[in-house]
């Protein structure tokens, strides 16, 4: 689209829910860039955006092009968590349907440093696999989905942190810490101590916000099951706010 002056008319779909979809709604706000934030209702009270919000899922690939199309939009920024597989390869295939362009604001994995004590492992079951049969407490920082089947394995001791308290976790089972990050070294350090944390699950979701968790684990000398990316079909990513200002909009902050 093109205005009167012969400009582009932008209107931007932000899948969010993460902080660099929040900092992106804010510069796209603050450039004056028309667009709708879009959450998929996990948390009980998502945090407020100044861009338009609507919540919920769109109803698969189809769901999604109609909303481009209903909603004129010009450009999907997919600025999801990078284990938020299904939204994002929805949002590839709507885009090619529609013929809206796509970028993804992405954050670059976690990378092991000296003193990391990490293993590596595909997916939840292996992550699961990987726990010692030895009972051990864990720090089980996956978030609240596919909390089952490590609570399935009885031996264990689990310190969960989330958002929404979703379970009830009798105490000899274990302890949830609502929270929400960014997360500091020092709060992690002393989490990890105060509950004498001897594994640490997560999933390698990289960005700031919820590394030091990490860091504090190389202090300690303790083990980390890291669990890899899932797969996300190809499209063009991007890793700052800026960047995906360049792209849109010939702006930057
Ligand atoms: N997975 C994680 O570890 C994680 C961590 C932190 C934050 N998050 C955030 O939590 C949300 C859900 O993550 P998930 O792993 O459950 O996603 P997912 O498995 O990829 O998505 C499942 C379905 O939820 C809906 N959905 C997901 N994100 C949406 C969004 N931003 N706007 C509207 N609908 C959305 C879509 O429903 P329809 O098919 O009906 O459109 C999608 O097919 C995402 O916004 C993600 O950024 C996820």
């Amino acid at each position: 689209m093109i205005d009167s002056q012969g400009s582009a008319i932008h209107r931007i779909l932000v899948l969010g829910g993460t902080t660099e979809a929040s900092r992106l709604a804010q510069a796209l706000a603050q450039a004056g860039v028309d667009g709708i934030f879009s959450y998929a209702g996990r948390t009980s009270a998502p945090i407020a955006q100044p861009l338009p919000t609507r919540v919920g899922g769109f109803g698969g690939v189809a769901g999604l092009q109609a909303f481009l199309q209903a909603e004129r939009i010009t450009q999907v920024v997919d600025a999801t968590h990078p284990f938020a597989a299904q939204m994002s390869s929805n949002a590839v295939q709507a885009c090619a349907a529609a013929g809206v362009p796509l970028l993804a604001l992405e954050r670059p994995a976690w990378q092991a440093q000296s003193g990391d004590v990490w293993q590596h492992v595909p997916d939840i079951a292996a992550a699961v696999q990987a726990l010692p049969t030895e009972p051990a407490s864990v720090f089980l920082a996956i978030g609240r989905q596919h909390l089952a089947p490590f609570l399935a394995c009885a031996q264990h001791w689990y310190l969960l942190r989330l958002v929404d308290p979703v379970l009830d976790l009798p105490a000899e089972r274990g302890q949830l810490v609502l929270d929400r990050g960014p997360f500091t070294l020092e709060g992690d350090r002393a989490l990890l101590q105060a509950h004498g944390i001897t594994h640490v699950v997560s999933k390698n979701s990289g960005g700031a916000g919820a590394q030091a968790k990490l860091t504090a684990a190389r202090e300690l000398g303790l083990p980390v099951i890291l669990i890899a990316r899932p797969f996300i079909p190809a499209r063009t990513v991007v890793h700052s706010v800026n960047e995906v200002l360049r792209r849109i909009h010939g702006v930057s902050s």
